[in-house]
């Protein structure tokens, strides 16, 4: 059966499926113009990176596609406001945050006529995000790569959530990694939506070193871990020697902060530098954020050719969508 569409706000996207935003520079226009030209919604990723480049990386995907091109914008982010005036200014369709929960960003919103779309990982915080107005919530559980909110698993977390949050798109995160869990997802667990992130990374668009993408083939299970990150939240990466040094406390302190780039940093290591040695290949010192399932995916693809994937499996087991009653089991 066909899979439906996904509306958030004012914004339909033919194929229920976010590419989930990618700090830094991994989910840039390269990614997201490609996903949202196949249907589903391209997220820029927003977070450590200056307002002009990410203004300008909008403008460039809006010259791409016709498609919805969304940015991911941690409130962890020093220059938070800057960068979604930016991204405004720039005519970004969605914006999506996390990682902390700002209350003005619902008003910026509702005054601009741009939909938010809250990543939690907490049946409270999305009950929060609805009633503030947010217009779509999406449920990161503890598959998911980058900064964790969660130790729950998304089969756990996505009912919990899914019986508070009533009237607006509910979208789960964390691990899919293929069109049955797609549509497992939508018919069993009542998703309006799935956001994939570490599938993309290996799509042959996706603008990271060929050192990175092969980082991701080469995993086994057990090399993808949880590590610390400088936010104060757990974060989920690959096992590279400087992740095995963080776990053996070797002092790794950036001695001078030049980034400014999180309101809270406890300054045990840079992020922003460790990610971008990640995003240029460099294995021994690089910070490679990675889902749990990773190990699972063994080929780099186009993203024209993960979406046909996706959909053809999703397609052929979906029955019908839940919509947004409660999951109950016996009847979906
Ligand atoms: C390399 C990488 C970077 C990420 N960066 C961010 C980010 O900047 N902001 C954010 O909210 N989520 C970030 N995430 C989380 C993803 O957007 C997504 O929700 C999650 O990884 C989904 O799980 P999956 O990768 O197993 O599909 C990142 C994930 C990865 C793999």
């Amino acid at each position: 059966m066909k899979l439906p569409s996904l509306k958030i706000g004012n914004l339909t996207a033919r194929i229920p499926l976010l590419q989930g935003g990618m700090s830094i520079r991994v989910s840039t226009s390269a990614l997201a113009a490609p996903v949202a030209e196949c249907g589903g919604i391209g997220i820029i990723g927003g977070s450590g990176l200056p307002a002009e480049e990410i203004g300008e990386d909008i403008r460039k995907a809006k010259t791409l596609t016709n498609g919805i091109i969304g940015v991911n914008i941690m409130y962890a982010a020093m220059n938070f406001y800057e960068l979604v005036m930016a991204s405004i200014e720039a005519g970004v369709d969605l914006i999506v945050t996390g990682a902390g929960f700002s209350r003005d960003i619902f008003k910026i919103g509702k005054k601009y006529n741009t939909p938010i779309a809250m990543i939690v990982s907490s049946p409270k915080l999305a009950s929060l995000a609805e009633k503030l107005g947010a217009s779509a919530v999406i449920v990161e559980a503890k598959e998911a790569g980058g900064h964790l909110g969660t130790d729950i698993d998304l089969r756990t977390l996505f009912p919990m959530v899914r019986k508070v949050v009533q009237k607006i798109p509910l979208i789960a995160a964390g691990g899919i990694t293929n069109g049955y869990e797609m549509a497992e997802m939508m018919d069993k667990y009542g998703a309006d939506g799935i956001q994939i992130a570490s599938r993309f990374v290996l799509s042959e668009e996706c603008d990271v070193s060929d050192e990175f993408k092969q980082t991701y083939l080469n995993a086994e299970k057990d090399d993808i871990v949880i590590t610390s990150s400088p936010v104060g939240l757990p974060g989920r990466a690959i096992a590279t020697p400087f992740v095995k040094s963080l776990a053996r406390r070797i002092d790794l302190t950036a001695k001078k902060c030049k980034h400014l780039c999180l309101r809270s940093c406890d300054h045990q290591y840079c992020i922003n530098e460790r990610l971008l040695a990640a995003r240029a290949g460099d294995y021994e010192n690089g910070l490679f954020f990675s889902g749990e399932n990773t190990y699972k995916m063994k080929s780099i693809l186009p993203v024209a050719e993960i979406f046909r994937q996706f959909v053809t499996q999703a397609e052929s087991v979906y029955k019908e969508n839940c919509g947004f009653a409660p999951p109950a089991p016996e009847s979906c």
